[in-house]
């Protein structure tokens, strides 16, 4: 990537605007694929990583696509989308990654060895994000919150433990993501569209993910036709949703 033209993040945050109409330009892949590997570098809640990304070129999947999201114009002129998706399915896995990692880092002793922050780590992935994470039809999930409820009169806790409080936790990080991406777009002068206006289970079929995959957002990507770019943008007052204690 030519780092010397690209913007400042400021610059890049002022710049990106949810653009509607892309000019009929190509995009290069791997520029893209590189705002994507920026887009992994967001914070991510317990380093948990519950994501994945699908950079879409293909003209026919890009018209399957286009028509799943209801034909919207952001969708029908884009060159690539890039599917972000949630995979709080695959939670498992990114606690053995994380406790791999984690041995990796401690070198060769054995676990007796370890120092307290260490066995503290460790007992994190394998125990308190599992207790977490496992849910069998949203069953534990609601007897935990009921729990922790209860527990919560006499000290505060952590609360949000039910399936759909999960789903959020996912759902957030991988949001992060996509801002990540949007702004390293913005950066190299490459512009976006997020969309949520989509048939979630039609999107899944086409990209084959699995049922428990939740597709977090579709981003038109190209250049901007500055008709393309609809209006002034609009914020409420600052002072509106700005306080400080
Ligand atoms: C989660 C999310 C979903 C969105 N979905 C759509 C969409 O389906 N179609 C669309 O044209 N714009 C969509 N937008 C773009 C917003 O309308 C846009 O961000 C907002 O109007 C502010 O404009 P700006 O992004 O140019 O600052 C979405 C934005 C977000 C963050």
């Amino acid at each position: 990537m030519d780092l010397i033209k690209e913007k400042s993040v400021s610059e890049a945050i002022q710049y990106r605007r949810s653009v509607r109409v892309f000019k009929n330009e190509a995009l290069d892949n791997e520029k893209v694929k590189e705002c994507i590997r920026l887009a992994t570098l967001a914070p991510t809640s317990s380093n948990m990583q519950l994501w994945e990304f699908y950079q879409i070129t293909t003209p026919e999947v890009l018209e399957k696509l286009t028509q799943a999201s209801f034909n919207q114009n952001a969708a029908k002129t884009a060159r690539q989308m890039v599917v972000v998706v949630a995979r709080k399915d695959l939670w498992r896995k990114r606690v053995q990654s994380n406790v791999s990692f984690l041995k990796s880092q401690y070198g060769e002793k054995p676990p007796a060895d370890y120092s307290k922050r260490e066995k503290f780590a460790l007992n994190y992935y394998q125990k308190i994000v599992p207790t977490l994470y496992f849910d069998f039809i949203g069953i534990l999930g609601a007897l935990k919150f009921l729990v922790f409820q209860i527990i919560g009169i006499f000290k505060p806790i952590y609360r949000q433990a039910r399936r759909s409080d999960m789903r959020i936790v996912a759902q957030k990080s991988a949001a992060l993501a996509a801002q990540n991406f949007m702004i390293s777009m913005a950066a190299i002068n490459y512009d976006t569209c997020p969309m949520e206006g989509f048939d979630s289970l039609r999107v899944k079929k086409i990209l084959n993910l699995p049922s428990a995959a939740e597709i977090n957002m579709i981003i038109g990507c190209g250049i901007r036709e500055e008709s393309g770019v609809y209006g002034e943008r609009f914020r409420v007052p600052f002072e509106e949703v700005y306080f400080k204690l």
